[in-house]
């Protein structure tokens, strides 16, 4: 009888411990099922997810530590300022584009009482799980709301030259092997801004899948605009149905980043750890006493497809700007 007692009562406190796993991470199931079904229209890796995933790098990217050292604006990075201080923030053309996904997302936060910041970052994972081949990335929440708007000019423009851009990042807390990582979300991205005339030209031939084919294409020779290229954002691309950003083009090229961006051309696996790190980086810096909530983010799906240049184009098109390291074989 005692044996039994003593049987059932560990039973129980197992059960308790494997129910009550983090119960603080209980409410992040509640709102992953809400915007996979009304905002990412059932799990897809659609505008609304791209959205979402450049808003977690609009939102983070808000920090400094040469603004922070002269006293001017402390604290910032991933704080959600971008929601709170929507009429502010999204004033600055950099953010054209993030309009929608801000509204939305600053809906589900009230909804659900959690701080803007947690929710970019939320919904950013999320997004990034609904798109084959990405790296699951941790998320943590716990945020303060923010307290005043990230200051104009921090957010990179597509029209920097490397030295600004890396300049920038750094000065964020970002290396340039970093930088040159974060830039795989480019992978999933397209443009409707830039040239307004041809609005979801893809950044590369795959922009459903997070993959190495954007490192890849954006070494090939650029040989004309999709559209007007009437903008200083905008550089040659190798495809007629691709567009291709001044600044991939110039951090791909640049002395300092140019052989981390050729390693990653046929390395999935180091593309997406790599990425992922980075991402905790731009998601949790500055801030202190998160909860790790990581198990609610699903498991993205891996892609099949194999890296490959595109069609009518072979190595022959490759302009290398990594001297000592022979091209990767496809
Ligand atoms: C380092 C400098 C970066 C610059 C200059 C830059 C610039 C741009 C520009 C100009 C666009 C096109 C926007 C449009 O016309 O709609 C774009 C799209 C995008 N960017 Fe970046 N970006 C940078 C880094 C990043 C990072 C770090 C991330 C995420 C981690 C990111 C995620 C995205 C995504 C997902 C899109 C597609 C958006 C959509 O389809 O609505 N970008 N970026
Ligand atoms: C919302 O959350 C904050 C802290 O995160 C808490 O202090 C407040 O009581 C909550 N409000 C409601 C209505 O639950
Ligand atoms: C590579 O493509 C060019 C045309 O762009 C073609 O002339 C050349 O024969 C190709 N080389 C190989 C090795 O397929």
């Amino acid at each position: 009888m005692r044996a039994c007692y003593l049987v059932l009562s560990l039973l129980a406190v197992f059960v308790a411990g494997m129910t009550q796993k983090a119960p603080e991470c209980g409410r992040w199931y509640t709102i992953l099922d809400e915007i996979q079904a009304n905002l990412f229209n059932e799990g897809r890796c659609g505008n609304q997810a791209r959205e979402a995933i450049r808003l977690t790098f609009h939102d983070g990217i808000g920090r400094s530590a040469a603004l922070q050292a002269s006293g001017r604006f402390g604290g910032g990075g991933a704080d959600g300022s971008i929601i709170k201080f929507a009429h502010t923030e999204l004033a600055n053309p950099a953010n054209d584009g993030l309009e929608d996904v801000v509204y939305a997302l600053k809906h589900f936060a009230d909804n659900h009482n959690v701080s803007y910041g947690d929710i970019i970052q939320f919904a950013g994972a999320v997004a990034l799980s609904n798109c084959p081949g990405s790296p699951r990335l941790a998320f943590h929440f716990g945020r303060p709301q923010a307290i005043a708007p990230s200051p104009p000019n921090l957010v990179p423009s597509p029209s920097d030259s490397a030295e600004q851009l890396l300049a920038r990042m750094e000065d964020a807390g970002f290396t340039a092997d970093d930088t040159v990582a974060l830039l795989a979300a480019h992978s999933l991205a397209v443009q409707r801004t830039i040239d307004p005339s041809i609005p979801g030209t893809p950044l590369d031939s795959t922009p459903g899948e997070f993959d190495a084919q954007f490192y890849l294409e954006m070494l090939l020779k650029g040989t004309a605009y999709p559209g007007k290229g009437h903008s200083s954002a905008e550089a040659k691309s190798p495809m007629k149905h691709e567009f291709r950003l001044a600044s991939d083009a110039a951090v791909a090229r640049h002395s300092s980043t140019a052989c981390k961006w050729q390693s990653f051309i046929g390395d999935q696996r180091g593309l997406q750890a790599s990425f992922r790190d980075a991402m905790l980086k731009l998601a949790n810096q500055g801030f202190d006493d998160l909860v790790d909530c990581s198990d609610v983010i699903p498991i993205p799906r891996r892609s099949n497809r194999l890296l490959q240049y595109p069609t009518g184009k072979n190595y022959s098109d490759i302009e290398q700007f990594c001297p000592d390291v022979p091209f990767p074989g496809l």
